[in-house]
């Protein structure tokens, strides 16, 4: 039977369903309680249970004591409830309250998306979990010293594997493993969440997606985090890239407009090959965001890809549109292979 939960001191609500954690449930439904491992270890996700029963799961002992027991503390990476509850606990409001880890991870499955685009997914050991926001980032640590930064493509609420959309840069030494030799086990490391990238919770201003290639991986995570939280803000999307091949994974905003009337998706070609046939638009995806919007003084505007993109939205957006400067968000890559750093 489902259980209402409500978190102070936020009060917001959630419900938890089946078999759920008060954690599992609190993700899903876009609420960013802390946690590490998830599965009863570090201590991260203890809070205290203000009212209501529950079950406290297979916690370990020498995580919750019996003493904390006792004083209605609580791991809720494992604790279901058995009535309604109120718990409190400190939601994660911003990146500052994440603790930046860096860990071993294994490649667990790689999917070529187009000639340049691998899908990367990622595990991590069964006691670790990477607490993020939507849109961050995490840099792969290299042998020679140097690290390579790429966008997590999953929401957080479905973190068992981290998502990465990885361009191949020709000549770059990351990518161009990731292309060839790079397979399923290997292992790598990683040092993250990092980057401000995400979205801000504390408006109801409808907000305006531009993403650039792959700069579509951050704001895949941010969209589908928004529509796990049931926000009733208006999204649009625009997605450009080159040519009808460069949409690696258009099928998914598809998807997602038919499940929710307050997205829309605009994928714009710069560059339509004939064999597309393309009826759809074309030309620089900021460009078409100038022509649907006269008036961008309301909105929020989060962008990603290349920094010509990123800085000529910025600037279009800002001195022709009233877009508020404090209103513009944007994570940028560059393609060059001596920087190789990519969304
Ligand atoms: S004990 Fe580690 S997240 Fe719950």
């Amino acid at each position: 039977m489902p259980h209402q939960i409500t978190i102070q001191p936020s009060g917001h609500r959630f419900t938890v369903e089946g078999d759920e954690t008060l954690l599992d449930a609190a993700l899903r439904e876009g609420f960013a309680l802390p946690y590490g491992c998830r599965n009863g270890a570090c201590g991260a996700c203890k809070g205290k249970v203000v009212s209501g029963q529950l079950d406290h799961g297979a916690y370990q002992a020498s995580t919750l004591k019996d003493e904390e027991i006792a004083q209605g503390r609580a791991l809720f990476c494992c604790a279901k409830p058995l009535s309604d509850m109120t718990i409190e606990v400190k939601e994660i409001g911003a990146a500052r309250d994440i603790t930046v880890k860096t860990l071993p991870c294994r490649v667990e499955k790689l999917e070529k998306r187009a000639d340049d685009v691998m899908l990367v997914w990622i595990k991590l050991p069964a006691n670790e979990r990477l607490q993020f926001l939507a849109g961050q980032y995490i840099d792969f640590q290299l042998k020679d010293g140097k690290s390579r930064s790429y966008s997590l493509a999953n929401p957080p609420h479905d973190d068992a594997l981290l998502e990465l959309h990885i361009r191949h840069v020709p000549g770059g030494l990351f990518t161009d493993q990731v292309f060839s030799t790079l397979k399923e086990r290997d292992i790598l490391r990683l040092k993250g969440p990092l980057g401000s990238f995400f979205i801000r919770e504390d408006s109801d201003k409808p907000m305006i997606f531009v993403a650039g290639g792959t700069g579509f991986a951050p704001i895949k995570g941010m969209l589908e985090h928004a529509f796990a939280e049931h926000t009733d803000r208006e999204l649009v999307l625009y997605w450009g890239v080159r040519s009808l091949k460069d949409l690696y994974m258009a099928e998914l905003p598809r998807q997602w407009m038919a499940g929710h009337p307050n997205f829309s998706f605009i994928p714009v070609l710069s560059d339509p090959e004939p064999a597309d046939r393309w009826q759809g638009r074309t030309g620089f995806v900021h460009q078409a965001v100038l022509a649907d919007f006269d008036d961008l003084s309301g909105y929020q505007v989060y962008a990603c890809g290349a920094p010509v993109m990123v800085d000529s939205a910025r600037d279009a957006f800002i001195q022709t549109r009233g877009l508020p400067e404090d209103e513009f968000f944007a994570d940028s890559f560059v393609y060059a292979a001596d920087a190789e750093t990519a969304a």
